[in-house]
């Protein structure tokens, strides 16, 4: 072989494996360890990328140059927030891959990781199945339950193209009067401890050999889970919404504090900060719980993201000196900050902080790895785009059906019959003629709550899909008995009509977060007008609609049954199989049921506890076959 040509082949074998060499990127290979991609991709990224990163902007101002142009890493969508009026699973899977391509076409490719608020189900979704709320589900004291609860979440999650949750909410609720009591799976932290098992049911199980604390997603049918809200959110002061949590260092880490070692146990990938404060001192600046108990004692590895503008809420009135927040806030140890707008802003002074180095670049860098991990363990760099192959797994059957096992669980039987008569429940199918009652019966809006299709929850039954009472009832009664609906009977009315029975459904219209706060914890009117004309001329139930307990103790003496419903969700023929006795009453009160509002806060435990109904309570039934069965069956 002539010389020239020699030096030609080996100039081409050098620059072909110098290219070889030049073209590989250690973090885009999925055969080297996370913390090795993790290390390579950080040395590569500018200040700029890396606050990009741990940006995180609301859909709405989400377009792909904003993606490319700041380097945003995470989107998500606020209550109700959604790309069209009963969007399709296949507008959602669309909407975030347009959103996720914007970050794909960043000089590093870093993929965006997409968040939402599925807290009972997909409930910003058309169609989703609506599990009910936590208030129920603590309940059933049921944790395989829950795992599979978040199993079909994480589905009809990931069936949108979403590879995130801002769920479980883990809050100890201890006062009624808040308003996202509902969200509380109890006022006992053992049962909240209990129930986040619905975390290895959103991530899947973690395997027994992980390091502790470190995130786990596992694979394409899961999501990163969100533990919220760090810490004390439950415990304010008459339950006053993002307001103060008065208890000493041993009451934080006894109530507030043992269900985010589970979390952690179960490898939760995120855990969101609360409005609250602990003892005046703001959440979202506290650096001795977050980045010292939280981080440190604990061994958190996942990120730490605010709340929604939860660093402008560190001063009062907000956003008074956002260059003191955003230090505060990322100082504390918040990893990721839910802006969710004004995000030029916070940029730039998160830049002008580290440049002049009264923000760490190790809190910066400390920060990145975090989110990065949770990135790279959900598969968002392996797999970015999502497609449809579970879009029919939203609102399916075999989901609606768990539901449905949900509801019946979740429901608590506090009063079956005036004393020496015989029960009520369960309640005959066939009867000449009932009545059903009440602004609940016949409203799917209401039976679902707050965080339903919109942030504050709705009224009626085309928001979604799904059964109401009535119609649960109308299917399970005997086809010869006539069932009369009539919303709000007068006395003469119900008199007149000599019917079997009454079947009265009220409660709380919907609401979330401040909308909620109450101090005195009515039925909504006019549900008590409603039980006094029916339950004093018919023998009746009373189903509550609830997100807590409510004052019944004027009435209860004129109800014959009385059903603690909490917020069921889409499935409510959950409520009739319990009513007619397809199944029986297993719930027992996870929630102290007080006499009056004076009482509150009042808790089980407590030296003074006085209450209608206690933590614990719930009369059983026989199912009506058990019923009909012999004695000696
Ligand atoms: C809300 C809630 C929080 C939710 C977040 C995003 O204000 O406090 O629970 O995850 O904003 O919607």
């Amino acid at each position: 072989m002539p010389l020239a040509a020699f030096l030609v082949l080996c100039c081409c074998c050098c620059s072909s494996s110098a290219v070889l060499e030049s073209d590989y990127v250690k973090y885009k290979d999925p055969s080297q360890t996370v913390e090795d991609r993790i290390d390579d991709l950080l040395a590569r990224m500018t200040l700029a990328e890396k606050i990009g990163q741990m940006t995180q902007i609301e859909r709405k101002v989400a377009t792909p140059d904003v993606m490319r142009e700041f380097s945003i890493g995470s989107v998500l969508s606020g209550g109700g927030s959604v790309p069209a009026t009963r969007a399709s699973p296949q507008a959602w899977v669309d909407m975030v891959n347009d959103i996720q391509k914007g970050s794909l076409s960043t000089r590093l490719g870093i993929p965006m990781i997409y968040g939402i608020d599925a807290v009972h189900g997909h409930n910003n979704v058309y169609n989703a199945t609506i599990f009910p709320h936590n208030v129920g589900l603590g309940v059933t004291r049921d944790p395989v339950l829950l795992k599979k609860i978040g199993e079909a979440t994480a589905l009809e999650v990931r069936a949108t193209g979403i590879p995130y949750v801002f769920a479980p909410c883990i809050a100890v609720c201890r006062d009624p009067r808040w308003g996202r009591c509902y969200e509380s799976y109890s006022e006992d932290h053992r049962i909240v401890q209990m129930m986040t098992e619905i975390i290895p049911g959103l991530q899947g199980d973690i395997p027994s050999n992980s390091p502790k604390g470190v995130p786990f997603v596992g694979g394409k049918g899961k999501v990163a889970a969100c533990a919220k809200h760090f810490v004390g959110d439950g415990g304010t002061t008459k339950g006053i919404n993002e307001n103060n949590t008065v208890i000493d260092e041993r009451g934080l880490l006894t109530v507030h504090m043992p269900a985010y070692l589970d979390a952690i146990q179960k490898g939760v990938a995120t855990v969101m900060v609360s409005y609250s404060s602990w003892n005046g001192e703001k959440m979202h600046a506290n650096r001795g719980l977050v980045t010292g108990f939280l981080k440190k004692k604990l061994g958190f590895k996942g990120f730490v993201i605010s709340d929604w503008e939860g660093i402008d809420r560190i001063t009062s009135p907000p956003h008074l000196n956002y260059q003191y927040s955003v230090h505060a806030g990322v100082s504390a140890g918040i990893d990721m900050v839910m802006v969710p707008f004004n995000y030029q802003e916070f940029i730039t002074d998160l830049t002008a902080q580290v440049q002049n180095k009264t923000v760490r670049m190790s809190r910066i860098n400390d920060a990145v790895r975090r989110i990065l991990r949770v990135k790279f363990e959900a598969g968002l760099f392996e797999s970015p785009l999502a497609d449809n192959s579970l879009a029919d797994k939203v609102g399916c059957r075999e989901h609606r059906e768990l539901a449905r096992e949900a509801v019946r669980k979740s429901l608590v039987l506090l009063k079956n019959g005036k004393s020496m008569e015989k029960p009520l429940i369960p309640l005959p199918r066939r009867a000449r003629k009932i009545l059903v009652a009440g602004s609940h019966a016949d409203n799917l809006g209401y039976q679902c709550g707050g965080w339903t299709i919109e942030w504050q929850g709705l009224t009626g039954n085309d928001l979604t899909s799904g059964t109401t009472i009535l119609s649960a009832i109308k299917s399970t009664v005997h086809p010869s008995t006539q069932v009369v609906y009539n919303e709000n009977p007068d006395h003469g009315f119900v008199s007149s009509n000599n019917f079997d029975y009454a079947i009265v459904v009220v409660g709380e219209t919907p609401y979330a977060e401040t909308a909620g706060d109450s101090l005195n914890l009515t039925i909504t009117e006019p549900g008590p007008a409603t039980i006094e004309s029916i339950c004093g001329a018919a023998r009746c139930v009373v189903v509550v609609i609830s997100g807590r307990p409510v004052v019944i103790e004027p009435y209860i003496s004129k109800i014959d049954a009385l059903v603690a419903a909490w917020l069921p969700g889409s499935e409510g023929q959950g409520v009739a199989d319990l009513l007619f006795g397809d199944y029986g009453f297993t719930g027992r009160l996870a929630r102290t049921w007080f006499r009056t509002v004076d009482q509150l806060p009042m808790n089980v435990g407590d030296i003074h506890y006085d209450p209608l109904f206690p933590v614990g309570f719930g009369l059983t039934t026989r199912t009506v076959n058990e019923a009909d069965a012999p004695a000696d069956s």
